[in-house]
């Protein structure tokens, strides 16, 4: 019972060793020689396409990160197997983290302090706008978004999300279905998106949307690149229409250097990092995952095949 590791080079040594308790063959493909017919469970982000498919006595997939865009991309992945996703306590508080600074750098204006250092100048000035009358919108009211909207209600800011279905996160509203998008957007003086990419996701975030936030609306996307249309939001920025952006996801990973995203005056850029899979916590709910399929039990947060998350 051997497990195929589909990293990029030089990622197998962080999870080869762990994953490898009692014995279990553990190979990173790319490096290690294998026999297909040994693999039984496959551990990955974004697999090459096709590979899955060619492991006859393969089990059970499991994604190392919330996201499982990357494998539904392959046109070959076997959906007649689980594909476990990563939900884990550890991934939520650090995008909560991540979703917090961002909101709390533009709401305690960071820059215009930041500038006013620069000179030597003390430029003393009151919040824009006080925090009970800035709205934060989450687009995803899922594993993640629940806890970011959590945090931010904590800290004063009222507190909407979005969602397919109806959800019950106290203090906090929540909209439901294509029908209420346009007046939750309407209500977003900072929105952020932590939505699963599928095809009813993607371009969500477009001129249509934004023009529904209100003037001087901010974004936040810590989901995936696919879920913004990148000309149209930097158009709304120049336009005057949202006042910035935080983008750790990109259409193109990593963004490509003559990308006009990354010299914006207006628009924050981190590579991809709001949260990184934690190897502890992902080999043990991994190794908890593998166990439960042994004992002929039905594994967690297997993702919905006719969903796509
Ligand atoms: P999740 O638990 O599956 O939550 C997804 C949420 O989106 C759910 O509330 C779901 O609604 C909602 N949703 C999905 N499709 C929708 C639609 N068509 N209309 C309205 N709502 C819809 O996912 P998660 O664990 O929170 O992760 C969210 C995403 O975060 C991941 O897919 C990944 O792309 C991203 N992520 C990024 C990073 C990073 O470092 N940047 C790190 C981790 C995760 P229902 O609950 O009603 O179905
Ligand atoms: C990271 O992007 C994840 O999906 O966990």
């Amino acid at each position: 019972m051997s497990i195929l590791l589909l990293v990029p080079p030089g990622w197998g040594g962080l999870w080869q060793s762990p994953l490898s308790v009692g014995g279990r063959k553990v190979y990173a493909h790319g490096v290690d020689p294998y026999d297909p017919a040994e693999i039984v469970y496959a551990v990955s982000f974004r697999p090459p396409p096709g590979l899955l498919k060619s492991l006859p006595n393969l089990k059970a997939v499991f994604s190392l990160g919330a996201g499982v865009d990357g494998f539904l991309l392959d046109p070959d992945f076997p959906k007649d197997k689980p594909l476990i996703r990563f939900v884990d306590e550890t991934l939520s508080r650090e995008m909560a983290q991540f979703a917090v600074l961002h909101v709390l750098m533009q709401h305690r204006t960071v820059a215009h302090f930041a500038a006013a250092q620069a000179e030597s100048t003390w430029r003393q000035r009151m919040l824009p706008r006080p925090t009970e009358e800035t709205r934060v919108g989450i687009l995803g009211l899922g594993e993640i978004g629940t806890v970011c909207a959590e945090r931010l209600r904590d800290m004063g800011f009222p507190v909407t999300g979005w969602s397919r279905t109806r959800k019950s996160v106290e203090g906090v509203k929540s909209y439901a279905g294509a029908g209420e998008l346009d007046t939750f957007l309407a209500g977003c003086d900072f929105l952020v998106c932590v939505l699963p990419l599928t095809p009813d996701t993607r371009h969500i975030l477009n001129t249509e949307t934004f023009a529904r936030l209100p003037k001087g609306a901010y974004v936040i996307n810590i989901a995936r690149g696919g879920h913004v249309n990148e000309p149209d939001l930097i158009a709304a920025i120049d336009y005057g229409h949202l006042s910035g952006a935080t983008l750790d996801v990109f259409e193109t990973e990593p963004l490509p250097e003559t990308s006009p995203i990354w010299k914006h005056p207006k628009i924050i850029v981190t590579p991809h990092v709001a949260a990184i899979t934690s190897p502890t916590a992902a080999t043990r709910s991994i190794l908890s995952g593998i166990a439960t399929i042994e004992r002929g039990e039905e594994p967690k947060n297997v993702v919905d095949m006719t969903r796509g998350y």
